[in-house]
């Protein structure tokens, strides 16, 4: 294994590393040298979401940036890449010159560069579709003839209980100025069409055990700003915080959530009555919290 710290291409036996158009914008140029015969890869890849051009631009590189310093230092020797799901950021960012990699692109010039053993840690916050996706093709990757030993797919953020008490004990702790009557609301993505939309039902559940006057909605799933108005009424609060339940604060927590459009959560909010306040941070923002995901790649690192 090598430490792999930038773009870099692995040839034949001598590993000379130069520049590719992968990942042009992580770290430096990585060191040079033989390594085992066994070698390992990780990358991981980030959730669709929307918006602009520049936004994505800095958003995609403060966020991931991230991760990454946090996921270097916990596997350092490990060879690390990033991929990208979504096709409009990575269409988008190719337009300014930056190259992304889709997950597939990624573990094919894995396989080309002759990694034996490949972990992919997925950065959604729910297993639902596009985690799916992501696990049947990393799965048809192993299948291929003179291809991987192993490659396995590390588990999204919410899947354990455990990991809920975590997720959920750290963002109430992270909520500046909050007094005990206040209320706080969380969003989540949410999905219409997969059952791991009950994780968000769960969340709830999760957050009302450590306090009461907490609860999740989402922007696609069951649970919308409509259903928690009633439960909100009943608690009398004056002042709702604004959280989002996701990896980036992007365009769902600045606009659908703490957004001036009529139908944000804040409008919504303010309309009836209730003073709003937005925190926007991501899950990804939480060290504690990254910890949770890389202790999913841990557990999958233990398989090899
Ligand atoms: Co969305």
């Amino acid at each position: 294994m090598r430490i792999w710290d930038g773009p870099a291409a692995v040839t034949g036996d001598d590993r000379s590393i130069k520049a590719t158009d992968c990942n042009p914008w992580i770290g430096k140029a990585p060191p040079v040298g033989r390594t085992g015969s066994q070698k390992t890869c990780l990358y991981r890849h980030q959730p669709v979401s929307r918006g602009q051009g520049k936004a994505y631009k800095f958003r995609a590189i403060n966020w991931a940036s991230r991760i990454d310093e946090q996921t270097r230092k916990a596997f350092s020797g490990v060879e690390i890449r990033w991929a990208f799901t979504s096709k409009m950021i990575r269409a988008k960012l190719a337009k300014e010159g930056m190259m992304l990699d889709s997950p597939e692109t990624a573990m094919a010039r894995l396989m080309n560069d002759g990694f034996t053993h490949v972990a992919v840690l997925s950065l959604h916050t729910i297993p639902g579709e596009e985690f799916h996706e992501l696990n049947q093709n990393a799965q048809l990757f192993g299948q291929m003839a003179g291809g991987f030993e192993k490659i396995l797919v590390a588990r999204p953020l919410l899947s354990s209980a455990k990991d809920m008490e975590t997720v959920a004990g750290t963002l109430m702790k992270n909520i500046p100025g909050r007094k005990p009557e206040d209320a706080v609301l969380f969003m989540g993505h949410g999905t219409g069409h997969h059952p791991a939309d009950a994780i968000y039902l769960a969340m709830n559940q999760v957050f009302q055990e450590i306090d009461p006057r907490t609860f999740v909605g989402t922007v696609e799933g069951k649970l919308t700003i409509e259903t928690l108005l009633p439960k909100l009424k009943q608690l009398k609060a004056k002042k709702v915080y604004l959280v989002p339940m996701m990896s980036v604060a992007g365009d769902h927590a600045k606009n659908d959530m703490a957004g001036d459009e009529p139908e944000s959560w804040k409008s919504v909010l303010t309309r009836n009555g209730y003073q709003c306040e937005s925190i926007l941070r991501g899950t990804a923002d939480y060290p504690e919290i990254v910890e949770v995901w890389l202790d999913h790649l841990r557990t999958v690192l233990a398989h090899f």
